[in-house]
This record gives structure tokens, sequence and C-alpha cells, in this order.
């Protein structure tokens, strides 16, 4: 895992951007993983004015695949995760409707299994792109979900309901059940690329980060991944003990290296 501890949101943002920019340069028909919630939006904004500038790659040939999905919200329904990725990301890009995925909510009992296998069918995620949320859920995977857990319907937290209820109003409006890949559906991703910002998620930056891998923090998961970058603006960073240490291998990088 590395850790790379930077001077700002905007700067998360910028370095998240040139990631996958540089991902798409060098396999344009990549299959990305895109995350929802507040996290990613300034890198999707990010992706989209360059796009707009003329200075992004073409995003014609890639697919992408969303970490998770409400279930029981009418079709079309703006806060689900399917219209979301599209008019915060994917539309703007260019990459077509079609070649855009998510887990079924529609038919939640057979929607996991299916997942995996488009997930199959893809040849896996290249680039995973992931939040946390302020109890350590990754995707939707809350505390207690399983490590080798695959795609499946999981109902949220209180937390994680009133969390998000800024994005419906009331936290009674908020869906009691998702569909979200598994840690284990997460693990497959060849590179994981974790984004936290805001006071709010340093202490599970820390419990992931630095803390026992275990089901009670599932983002702790980051552990055991051969290849995972963990991005963070100092108030997320602010919880760790070896943050020292994590600026200074990041200034002493090699150039050749890349993340
Ligand atoms: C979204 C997702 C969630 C969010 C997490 C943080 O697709 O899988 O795990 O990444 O809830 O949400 P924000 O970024 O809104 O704080």
């Amino acid at each position: 895992m590395e850790v790379v501890p930077l001077s700002s949101a905007d700067a998360v943002a910028a370095l998240a951007a040139d990631t996958i920019e540089a991902l798409v340069r060098s396999r344009p028909a990549c299959v990305l993983g895109v995350a929802t919630g507040s996290t990613p939006v300034p890198t999707y904004a990010e992706l989209v004015a360059r796009h707009r500038a003329g200075t992004g790659p073409s995003y014609g040939e890639v697919r992408a695949f969303l970490l998770d999905e409400y279930v029981g919200l009418p079709a079309g329904h703006p806060q689900s995760y399917r219209a979301t990725i599209a008019r915060e990301l994917t539309d703007d890009l260019g990459i077509a409707a079609e070649r855009v995925h998510g887990p079924d909510p529609t038919d939640p009992a057979t929607a996991g299994a299916s997942y995996e296998q488009a997930l199959l069918d893809a040849g896996g995620v290249d680039l995973q792109v992931l939040g946390i949320g302020s109890d350590g859920h990754l995707a939707f995977n809350e505390p207690g979900s399983s490590l080798a857990s695959a795609t499946r319907i999981k109902t949220l937290t209180e937390t994680t309901r009133r969390d998000n209820a800024r994005f419906f109003g009331s936290v009674d409006d908020v869906p009691r059940h998702v569909l979200t890949q598994g840690l284990g559906t997460i693990l497959r991703a060849r590179h994981l690329l974790f984004i936290a910002t805001g006071s709010g998620k340093a202490d599970a930056v820390a419990a992931a980060v630095e803390g026992p891998l275990t089901a009670s923090c599932p983002a702790s998961i980051l552990q055991l991944h051969p290849h995972a970058t963990v991005l963070l603006d100092p108030d997320a960073a602010a919880g760790l003990a070896r943050l020292d240490h994590y600026r200074e291998v990041y200034a002493a990088k090699p150039d050749w290296q890349g993340l």
C-alpha cells in the first residue's frame, strides 16, 4: 500500500485524475471501477474539465462498472448511482450508457451473481476508485462484512443512512438496502485508487491504513491488496501515526515509478 499525503483536496483530485488518465492513455479499452458519493466528485470534475479542454484522452473504448447501487428507488431516480455517475462523469466523458454497468436493483436476488459474471466477462477492473464511509465501510460493505464477499444485497447501517441523508432530504428517504461489490470482488481489481478528504474521514482512514485487518473495518482490506494507492488531504490524513514517513517516502519516490 502506498499512502500519499497531499497538500489539499484539490491536489488529491488532480493526482487521482492524472492516474486515471494515465491508465486510459496506456490502455484505451480499460475497465474503470467507479465509486459515487461526494469524495470523487472533484476528481470526476477534473477529468471532465480536461476532456472538455481537449487535453484528456479519448474515453470512447472505456467501460465503467459501478461499485454499488441502491435497491428500491424508482427507475431513473436522480440519486440512483447509475444516474449519478452518468451525470457526474460518464456522459460528459463520452462513455456511452451501454458501456456503463451496475448491479440490477430490479432483481436483487440474482443481481449479485449476474454482476460478478459481467465483471469476469469484461476481464476484471483495471482501476477501482474507492472512497470510505465514516464507519469504515468500503463500497457498501458495512462493518462485519465478510472479507471474501462477492456482490450481494446488504443493509445499510444507521450511520451510513444518516451520512447519506444529505442527498435525499431526509434519512427516512434513504433506502435501507443496496447491492454492492463484495470485499473479495474489490480485491480482484488490479489497482485500487482510494481517496479520502475531510476530517470526518480521519478516524476511519487511520483504522483502515494502520489498524488491524478486520471485518470491523472493511476498508482495512486495502492492506491485503498488492497495488493499493491511498490519496489523502491533510484533514483525512490527520489520524495517521506514520504520516511523516509516508511524506518522506513520497518525496523520495523515483520519477520512473508512477503510482
Ligand atoms: C459509493 C460508495 C461508498 C462511498 C462512501 C463515502 O459508491 O461505495 O462507500 O465511497 O460512503 O461517501 P462520501 O464520499 O459521500 O463521503
